[in-house]
Parts: structure tokens; sequence; C-alpha cells
């Protein structure tokens, strides 16, 4: 089964929105979704308001017992692509782990995911989001 993990600074606005619109475009798919952050800060804490209104907007399905968790060695092990929502992340978690590990690390979409956690605008953040699985998908499909 391939293993994708969303990647974001805090796991609470961009990487979650990911991991559930993700889960609800692969449905039928045989993958395994999740989402980390790359930092603790906000570790325990559910999804932001703003990504839990901007999903229910658009009837995608959430856990709303997801809480913050910092991504670690055994995620960058276990999963088959660690895909980080912005240049940032993606800096942060090649610097986080073993050089050996960088091949797994990749850019979740050329122009990047802006954080609404500072511009505010989770529906700029939907469609981004919504692009960039779509063509996720893609790949997953087509990666044999
Ligand atoms: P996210 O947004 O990385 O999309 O989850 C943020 C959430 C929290 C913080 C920054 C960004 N923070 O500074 O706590």
């Amino acid at each position: 089964m391939k293993k994708i993990c969303f990647v974001c600074l805090g796991n609470i606005c961009r990487s979650p929105m990911a991991e559930f619109v993700m889960k609800e475009l692969a449905i039928k798919d045989d993958f395994y979704i999740e989402s980390r952050a790359t930092s603790s800060w906000e570790h325990g804490h559910p999804v932001h308001r703003g990504t839990q209104k901007v999903l229910q907007d658009h009837g995608i399905p959430y856990n709303h017992f997801k809480t913050s968790k910092q991504v670690s060695l055994d995620d960058i092990s276990s999963f088959d692509y660690i895909v980080g929502m912005d240049k940032q992340n993606v800096k942060d978690l090649k610097a986080m782990f073993p050089a050996e590990f960088k091949s797994k690390i990749f850019l979740f979409i050329e122009e990047g995911v802006p954080d609404p956690w500072f511009t505010g605008d989770f529906e700029e953040t939907y469609h981004l989001v919504k692009k960039g699985c779509s063509l996720w998908l893609e790949e997953l499909r087509n990666d044999i």
C-alpha cells in the first residue's frame, strides 16, 4: 500500500486540509494518508476552525479528533512520500532527517501553499490543496 504524509509548519491548517481532501479524492484507492507538522508548536491541538469550516463548506468529511503531531523518524522511514506544503517545509524536512531520506521528500505543488495562519484566506488554501491533491492522486496511481 502506498503511504503519503502531508507536512506543514503547525499541522492544524494546510496539511490536515490536504489529508482530508486526499482521503476523499482517493476514497476508492488503497492509499494510507496522514499529515504531520515540522514543529511541535501546535502539538495536541485540533484542526484550525478555518480549515474545519472550509472542509464543511465543500462537503469534505474529516476526523474531528485529529490533533497536531510532529513528524518523526518513524514516519519518514515508513511513508513512501513525505510532502511539504511549501518550500520552507521541504527545506526544514531535509534539515531534520538524515540525507538517506531526501529522495522521499517532495514539494506539494510548484507554487507552494501560502499559510492561512498568516493570510487568513482558507478558501485560497482549499483551491490550491484541491489542485495539488488531484496532481498527487495521479502521481500515486501512476507509480506502480
Ligand atoms: P499550518 O499553519 O502550518 O498550515 O498548520 C500554522 C499553524 C500554526 C502556526 C503557524 C502556522 N503557529 O505559528 O503556531
